[in-house]
């Protein structure tokens, strides 16, 4: 039997999910870690704290498994997309903390370059200029410690997102590599010719000797250092986690679309070897790659989701663990008129306002903790659905269903109300671990464990599928009703 040990590094916690060959789970270990918020709208994570706890899952994982590192044939790692790192090559120092890619630190640096470039970023990097991505995080970081632009130009630091970190420790600074779907997060990235593009790197004064080497997803990575894991590991794959996702939701024909309910909610849209430009706010970036035959998706980003239900947890405590959110919003059998936005970092797709803030509208003297508990589960429904309503009319490819993972697809009640917004089928897959389970995918056909997507496939099995109970109108209504709620959260006027 075959192991394969998936790494999966999120925006809130490290996880290690060890799976078979024939797609069973043997394990999992999980770690929260900390969440630093030194100013309002800024938002880092300790580079060692994200090393450390990943490693630890890791190690935890296998144990858990009952098997050694000579047991799993290859890793797969996939991650937090564009949250932006810097580091020492010599002594693997970070500069500073990662700058998390929910940041807005950068926002009015973006407003000021978008009229001169805008479109410049649109058509090479199918992204707009926003603070979510990752080089004006690390224009932020060349500017703010000193002498770190001249130590960039002399080839001493090396930047990445989190998947370069993670394989810089891992391989004990061997590869400093990213892959497509990292590197296509970045806005320095020309996804149409694959590489990295100087005129781009220009435009934010970035020394091209910072940038890694950019792999397919499914390529060989290197070897672990033999003590991290007691052997080394061959690393078999590296994938941000939303096109992670995109491959472990079997979505590999154009027109497939699936929605990650995790810290934010991501939906992607497979469209193959054709790249789709928005006119709805949607992005445009690289699926998985097997090879370096470019193929694509189209993506909706919405910064808070899973998050929102934390934040009741961690800062209104009305709720003691996620899983009783769903008991407390369905004790009322609506939000009575409440509706929650929760832009704690701005407005991702398709608003795309970082000065956007979170607010609650409707209160009354009769509002519970209960209706603000389902007003939060239901804004996840209301952002995801704008996404597939933006998708519907960007793709031009009837959208038959919705597959959905991550953590808040287990919530039944979310799913109906999703599936009541978007008048298609809601299919959760038996694994709604499809991150993890994705990049486990692409680290086996590297090792030669599977041999082809269709043989991939085939593991693809629904647990349950939602299907739409309101009518059009009722939904259309709702709809009409979330896009006025959505226009207050940003009286301030700044965009
Ligand atoms: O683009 C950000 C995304 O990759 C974060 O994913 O799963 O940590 O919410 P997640």
């Amino acid at each position: 039997m075959h192991y394969i040990l998936a790494m999966d590094q999120g925006t809130t916690s490290s996880r290690a999910i060890v799976f078979d060959d024939d797609v069973r789970i043997h394990a999992i270990a999980q770690q929260e870690y900390r969440q630093l918020y030194p100013q309002p709208g800024w938002v880092e994570h300790d580079p060692q704290n994200i090393w450390q706890s990943q490693l630890a899952v890791a190690q935890q994982a296998l144990v858990k498994a009952g098997i050694t590192a000579r047991d799993v044939t290859a890793i797969g790692i996939t991650n937090q997309r564009e949250t932006t790192l810097l580091w020492d090559r010599h002594t693997g120092e970070p500069i500073g903390n990662a700058i998390v890619w929910q940041d807005r630190r950068t926002a009015d640096f973006c407003a000021q370059l978008k009229s001169q470039h805008g479109q410049l970023f649109r058509k090479r990097t199918g992204l707009l200029l926003d603070p979510y991505f990752s080089a004006t995080k690390l224009a932020w970081l060349l500017d703010h410690y000193e002498g770190t632009r001249k130590r960039a130009e002399n080839g001493e630091l090396a930047f990445g997102t989190v998947d370069t970190w993670l394989l810089w420790n891992l391989t004990r600074g061997k590869m400093h590599v990213t892959d497509v779907t990292n590197a296509s997060r970045t806005l320095l990235f020309d996804i149409h010719r694959n590489r990295w593009d100087d005129e781009l790197l220009d435009v934010f004064n970035i020394p091209a000797q910072v940038l890694p080497q950019v792999y397919a997803s499914s390529a060989d990575y290197g070897y672990t250092a033999p003590d991290l894991f007691g052997a080394s590991i061959l690393i078999g794959s590296v994938a941000g986690d939303q096109q992670a996702a995109l491959f472990g939701q079997a979505c590999h024909a154009p027109g497939m679309v699936k929605n990650t309910y995790g810290t934010g909610c991501f939906m992607l849209m497979q469209t193959g070897e054709h790249a789709c430009e928005s006119q709805h706010g949607l992005l445009t970036t690289s699926a998985a790659q097997l090879d370096k035959q470019p193929v694509f998706a189209l993506e909706g980003s919405v910064f808070i989701c899973g998050a929102v239900i934390q934040w009741l947890r961690d800062s209104l405590s009305i709720i003691k663990n996620s899983a009783e959110i769903e008991t407390l919003a369905t004790s009322v059998p609506d939000s009575g008129g409440v509706y929650f936005v929760p832009a704690f970092t701005g407005l991702g797709s398709p608003h795309w306002d970082p000065h956007a803030r979170g607010a609650i509208f409707g209160l009354t003297r009769g509002t519970t903790h209960a209706h603000i508990a389902r007003a939060a589960l239901e804004a996840i429904g209301y952002q995801s659905a704008e996404l597939l309503l933006a998708m519907q009319k960007d793709a031009a490819l009837p959208i038959k269903e919705l597959r959905v993972d991550g953590g808040a697809a287990v919530n039944n009640l979310l799913m109906q109300h999703q599936a009541d917004l978007l008048g298609v089928p809601v299919v959760r897959p038996r694994i709604i671990e499809t991150t993890a389970l994705g990049t486990a995918y692409l680290a086996g056909l590297t090792a030669g464990i599977w041999n082809s997507i269709e043989e991939i496939a085939e593991h693809w099995q629904t647990d349950r599928i939602f299907e739409p109970m309101i009518s059009r109108d009722e939904a259309a209504q709702s709809m009409f009703n979330w896009s006025r709620v959505v226009r207050g959260c940003n009286p301030w006027g700044r965009d």
